[in-house]
């Protein structure tokens, strides 16, 4: 098996560790509101857990926009694992994040958008260039691939946090010093 690089403390700068557990929380945040939805009396409570997953799903978009471009400029970091294998499944599980935090919410604002129905975000009307009966059968596809890759979303992070928990406390490399904030 090859081994190649050693664990290495200062991997991220700051604000790419703020942002990793801000966008962590608001993919948690998200998750649970939509999840926790469909448990509340239709009525308002309904309403609020859905406006919650809109509202921080478009947020997890606009802070994608800084996130990308700091890792484009930093590229990949030291990922600090010592086997080919471990970094490769790394590199892929961190790529699909990064995929998903774009996709997953312009999946979800095409879902409603195609349906001929408004989306605002902080009271602010988004464009829509696809209020057109012509779209409408894109709606159903559209919501359903949302919702697909939304639930394997929930098994990418379950595999993010098993690696970070085998590398914590298996490996015992001290991996959530690589993200941590602060001192
Ligand atoms: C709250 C639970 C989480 C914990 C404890 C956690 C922990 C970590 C740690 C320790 C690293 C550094 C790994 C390394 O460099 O070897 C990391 C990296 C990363 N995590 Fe998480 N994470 C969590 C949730 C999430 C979520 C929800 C996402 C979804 C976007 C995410 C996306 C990433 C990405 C993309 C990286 C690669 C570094 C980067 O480019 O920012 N993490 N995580
Ligand atoms: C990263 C951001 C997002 C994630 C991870 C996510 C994830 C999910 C998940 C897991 C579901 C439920 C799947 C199921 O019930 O099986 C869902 C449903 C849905 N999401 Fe999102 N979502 C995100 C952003 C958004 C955004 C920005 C919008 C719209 C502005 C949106 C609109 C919807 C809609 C309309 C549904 C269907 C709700 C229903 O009819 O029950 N999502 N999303």
């Amino acid at each position: 098996m090859t081994m190649d690089r050693v664990s290495s403390g200062a991997s991220y700068s700051p604000a790419r560790r703020w942002l990793h557990w801000g966008m962590a929380a608001f993919f948690l945040a998200v998750l649970c509101a939509v999840e926790f939805k469909d448990d509340l009396p239709k009525g308002h409570l309904r309403h609020i857990a859905m406006s919650i997953h809109t509202q921080l799903g478009i947020g997890i978009l606009l802070l994608a926009i800084p996130r990308i471009a700091l890792r484009i400029r930093a590229g990949r970091g030291k990922e600090g694992m010592r086997q080919v294998w471990q970094e490769r499944a790394a590199a892929v599980a961190h790529g699909l994040f990064y995929v998903v935090m774009v996709a997953m919410p312009v999946l979800g604002i095409l879902a409603i958008q195609t349906r001929e129905h408004e989306v605002r975000f902080l009271g602010m009307l988004l464009p829509n260039y696809f209020d057109d009966d012509a779209w409408l059968p894109y709606a159903l596809p559209i919501k359903t691939a949302h919702e697909f890759i939304g639930d394997a979303v929930i098994g990418l992070i379950g595999v993010h946090w098993a690696a970070v928990f085998w590398h914590q406390f298996i490996q015992r490399d001290d991996v959530l010093a690589r993200m941590r904030v602060g001192n």
